[in-house]
């Protein structure tokens, strides 16, 4: 029960945004939106909507002040569509109501005459018709073509991974509330405060002092919320703008599932060269990014994409092309792991196949290639401090993967029907944004005349525990009592200009600047107590557990008395400070660079049991070991490397995004879209915490550890896939994930007859 949280979630008495008490005259909105893929808009009929009782108003893009643009890297997104629709699900205006069930009723009242437009789904149709969301990005290394005549085997081929639903249990929201002067008001759901703070800004044409933006918590966000977030708030602000009332507007399941983007869907080409010895010489991929209609984060995206192509390994020779197409699906988002995991899957689906070519297992390869100390990343940037060869010769100590691996095999020789495959998964993955001025955070830190703190940061707290993190960092950096300490809603007027709560690095950065501030009053503190001990040299003097020490010595002095006297002083008991991690840099002509403070890592090994007659299987364990510096809280990271384990497992297996030839999504509820539940989980997770691992960048030596356990899920694809070989040893698998189980049956079975069991 280390969370802050998890008591108030168990009580059921965390408030979410549909939790929030909201003035007396609260309004409400409900979004009205494109039911075709493509096309022009010809009439808006609202009269009959209109003529509903209880109606306030009905706005669309002609409503809107100032910019209508809500794009965050490219400008070509519009809060509500003008004359063209791009997708189904595509936001054209909002109904706003005295309650959520007229704006409802009402909302299917508006008549929309279109004229339609031929529309792109697949991202090679995009890129055979020139419909980019930018150009294609190149990163490379080395000369492959040259290289290519010095590998003993070579093997080329292409690899479909599947989008991914980000299924947050608390919806996309907001609640905006007119203040006095024409302020706004915002509380949202959101991982990016500051982006909807900005984009309200410029809808609304006002300056951002007039846009305050209060975050208290997130039910989860999984990077669904980190550019999507924006819209929602902004709508309910124009509502709030428009009718100087305060106006919510959260989105029912099956709006959110239908509007919101979700994880790319990738198709990507690639060769692999390798010695005989397997010894990897070169890599080469393409990788076609299904964007969706608009930018949204997809060139940030594609850039992780990238930079993670080669995941754990050194490959001296390589070359990348990253493809971001547009199509006619909603934006597709951020996602733990933010293309990362995507570029890992390719290269891993290389050496599966390669491993195949050559008669070994996939690990040899794997093991024969590990990055060390020395090596450099493709993109430039030194290896240090690399801890990939000790996660993986731990893994294969502490739990024994020959002994795995016979087991399996055993299993295998003695079942028919049933079928056993193992497959380990290394990961490597960068810390910190990739664009480098990202890479910053401020903390506001008070210490009350009671001795109380309150502490606010642009970090956002959405079930990842970063506010007890940063209540641990500013609790050892004052010694004083976690009890005594608060960590406030996430508020731009008490922390501007901030980046999003994403990447992994909201404790790292926010922790950090936290300490910095916590350590400016500590400063102060000490020099008053100096002054008022009369001692002369203030590095005798400590703070511990509340008490002022003097030459390890206590004093008379407690916390309390120590802050009572140094305020009646009149020095400050508050401090502001930025952290900007240092040495990081990327130039982006060239591509290289430094883009990351660090590195995490680990190996994880899964191991299931295929029934070879249904294509169901089961997910009998993940082992890893994994690298989380020295962490500041052990329950709390435990329990973002299952979770991820388990979300990682779901994208490539269970869960399916799926739309029909019209581009209308099809897996639109949870009794169509299966996420990852108890019987999909693994049935053992099993997670060693690497020893000996150090971070100056992290906050006492921790690491980030949001996104990372993510990629172990990719290990359960192949492991089914050695356990579909095991049945079908004649057989050669397409990689196509996910692998759901009716995919396996049909790829066991298709166009051969059905054996009969011994
Ligand atoms: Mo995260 S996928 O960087 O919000």
């Amino acid at each position: 029960m280390r969370n802050i949280d998890i008591e108030k979630h168990v009580r059921g008495e965390s408030q979410f945004i549909d939790d929030l008490i909201v003035p007396e005259g609260t309004l409400y909105a409900s979004v009205f939106d494109s039911t075709i893929a493509h096309g022009k808009i010809i009439n808006i009929n609202i009269d009959e909507a209109n003529s509903i009782s209880g109606v306030r108003a009905i706005l669309t893009s002609a409503d809107i002040p100032g910019i209508d643009q809500v794009g965050g890297i490219i400008p070509d997104e519009t809060l509500f569509a003008e004359d063209e629709v791009q997708f189904i699900g595509e936001p054209i205006g909002i109904v706003i109501a005295d309650s959520i069930e007229i704006a409802k009723k009402a909302a299917k009242k508006i008549k929309i005459d279109y004229e339609p437009l031929p529309a792109i789904f697949d991202p090679r149709e995009a890129f055979e018709k020139g419909k980019l969301i930018i150009p294609p990005k190149i990163f490379f290394s080395g000369n492959v073509d040259e290289a290519w005549n010095k590998c003993d085997i070579i093997v080329e081929g292409q690899v479909e991974t599947g989008g991914q639903e980000h299924l947050y249990l608390e919806t996309q929201g907001a609640i905006a509330i007119p203040q006095e002067g024409g302020k706004i008001k915002i509380f949202s759901s959101t991982q990016s405060p500051t982006a909807v703070q900005r984009v309200a800004a410029r809808i609304l044409d006002v300056d951002m002092n007039n846009i305050e933006v209060d975050v208290l918590r997130l039910g989860g966000a999984f990077g669904g919320k980190e550019d999507q977030a924006t819209h929602w708030a902004v709508m309910a602000a124009l509502a709030a703008f428009k009718l100087n009332k305060p106006v919510k507007l959260v989105l029912n399941r099956m709006d959110d599932l239908r509007m919101t983007g979700k994880r790319h869907p990738y198709s990507s080409d690639y060769k692999i060269g390798l010695t005989s010895e397997g010894k990897i010489l070169a890599f080469e991929a393409t990788y076609f990014q299904n964007g969706g209609a608009f930018a949204d984060l997809s060139p940030a995206i594609l850039d992780r994409t990238l930079f993670h192509a080669t995941n754990s390994y050194f490959v001296p020779n390589v070359k990348t092309t990253g493809i971001s197409c547009k199509t006619n699906l909603p934006p597709n988002t951020a996602f733990r792991g933010f293309g990362g995991p995507q570029g890992k899957f390719v290269i891993e689906a290389a050496i599966h196949k390669a491993s195949e070519k050559m008669g070994i297992d996939a690990s040899e390869i794997q093991r024969n290639n590990l990055l060390k100390n020395g090596d450099s990343f493709y993109y430039g940037q030194q290896v240090e401090n690399c801890y990939a060869e000790k996660c993986w010769t731990d893994a294969e100590e502490k739990y024994n993967i020959k002994k795995l691996k016979q087991e399996v095999e055993d299993f295998n020789r003695k079942n028919y029907q049933f079928k056993k495959g193992i497959a380990v998964m290394p990961i490597c993955f960068g810390i910190s944004f990739t664009n480098t001025f990202l890479n910053q955070a401020s903390a506001l830190v008070h210490i009350y005349t009671d001795g109380s703190v309150g502490v606010s940061t642009a970090a956002v707290e959405m079930g990842q525990g970063v506010n007890e993190k940063i209540k641990i960092a500013v609790s050892k950096t004052l010694s004083v009592s976690k009890d005594r300490i608060r960590i406030e809603t996430t508020n731009t007027t008490r922390t501007a200009n901030t980046s999003a709560t994403a990447a992994s690095s909201g404790a790292d950065l926010n922790g950090n600047a936290a300490i910095i501030a916590s350590k400016n009053i500590l400063e102060r503190l000490i020099k008053s107590a100096a002054e008022e001990l009369k001692i002369i040299d203030i590095s005798d003097l400590e703070i511990k557990d509340e008490f002022l020490y003097h030459k390890n010595k206590k004093t008379k002095l407690s916390w309390n008395e120590l802050i009572r006297l140094t305020f009646q002083k009149r020095i400050s008991l508050s401090s502001n400070a930025l952290y900007a991690t240092p040495n990081i840099y990327f130039d982006k002509e060239t591509n290289k660079g430094r883009p990351f403070a660090y590195h995490v890592y680990g190996t994880g090994i899964t191991n299931v049991t295929l029934d070879c007659l249904r294509g169901t299987y089961t997910i009998d364990f993940v082992k890893v070991v994994h690298d989380f510096g020295k962490s500041l809280d052990p329950v709390i990271d435990l329990g973002q490397a299952e979770g991820g384990i388990a979300q990682g497992i779901g994208w490539l297996s269970v869960e399916e995004v799926v739309h029909s030839n019209e581009g209308k999504l099809l897996s639109n509820s949870l009794s169509t879209y299966k996420l990852p539940d108890i019987y999909a989980a693994p049935k053992e997770i099993e997670v060693t915490f690497l020893e000996d691992s150090e971070n100056r960048f992290g906050p006492f030596n921790s690491k980030a550890i949001g996104e990372p356990p993510l990629m172990y899920g990719i290990g359960a694809y192949f492991a089914i896939l050695n356990a579909m070989k095991a049945f079908r040893p004649d057989k050669e698998f397409e990689i196509n994930a996910p692998l759901t189980p009716e995919k396996v049956l049909m790829n066991l079975y298709r166009k051969v007859e059905v054996p009969v069991t011994s």
